[in-house]
């Protein structure tokens, strides 16, 4: 007889319960396959979110034993040794309904941090080039691959403590601009990530950087702004 999965899975939002359902297990299984299962075949009234299934989009982050994870690439026996699986929403976020968060403040503080381009061409003039082995443009690509998947800011603790705090994927894309040759807002910037809720309040305690299903280094990147914050506030600039 084929194994079951023992999966309980978090229903209501802020105020809920887990429910448990059982599930058939199949090779190669994700955790997304194992929600999406429980949809279709068990309770049509469970509510979640994905798009892509290929680990592009960023919508299936959720917590997965306990850790936030991006389950279209999580495999079940790479969090399931003993066949038990509990799924809830992302932490650090408004729970909507069952596994989906609202995601508006994750977003709203990437506009905080002006995690917006700001170039300094008009449509009439030639683009713009950076030299690809330029020392800017390599600490830029190092934080340029980010999904917005909210992973590292569900793991991180002082978003817990703070809810104002920009967060590492904010900051992180803040951090990338910094290093663009190309972006024109400076000091603006700098000063937009300085404050009491930014790149300071980071305790670098590098769970972003641990959770983070790219692999990129938000922490590395805050560390970046401190020091381009620092060498401003030096210069007299902030
Ligand atoms: S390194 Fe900073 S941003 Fe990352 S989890 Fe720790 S406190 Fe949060
Ligand atoms: S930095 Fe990584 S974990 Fe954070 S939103 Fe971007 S891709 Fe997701
Ligand atoms: S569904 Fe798009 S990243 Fe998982």
């Amino acid at each position: 007889m084929s194994a079951i999965l023992k999966v309980r899975v978090w229903r209501g939002a802020a105020e809920g319960a887990w429910q448990s359902f059982e599930v058939p297990r199949e090779p190669s299984q994700t955790v997304l396959d194992v929600v999406t299962y429980i949809q279709r075949k068990l309770d049509p009234t469970l509510a979640y979110r994905y798009a892509c299934r290929v680990g592009m989009c960023g919508s299936c982050a959720m917590t997965v034993n306990g850790k936030t994870r991006w389950t279209c690439r999580t495999h079940i026996d790479k969090v399931s040794g003993n066949n038990e699986l509990a799924v809830g929403p992302l932490k650090n976020l408004p729970v909507i309904r069952d596994l989906v968060t609202d995601m508006r403040e994750f977003f709203d503080k990437w506009a905080r941090a002006k995690g917006s381009f700001t170039g300094g061409r008009s449509r009439h003039e030639d683009f713009e080039k950076v030299i690809p082995a330029s020392e800017s443009r390599k600490q830029a690509d190092a934080g340029i691959e980010c999904i917005g998947c909210a992973v590292c800011y569900s793991a991180c603790d002082v978003v817990a403590w703070n809810p104002d705090y920009l967060g590492p994927a904010a900051l992180n894309r803040a951090w990338t601009l910094v290093k663009d040759e190309r972006d024109k807002l400076g000091l603006e910037r700098l000063r937009a990530v300085a404050g009491d809720a930014g790149c300071h309040a980071c305790h670098t305690h590098m769970s972003c950087t641990e959770a983070c299903p790219k692999h990129l280094s938000p922490t590395a990147g805050i560390a970046g702004l401190k020091r381009e914050v620092l060498a401003a506030v030096l210069k007299g600039d902030l």
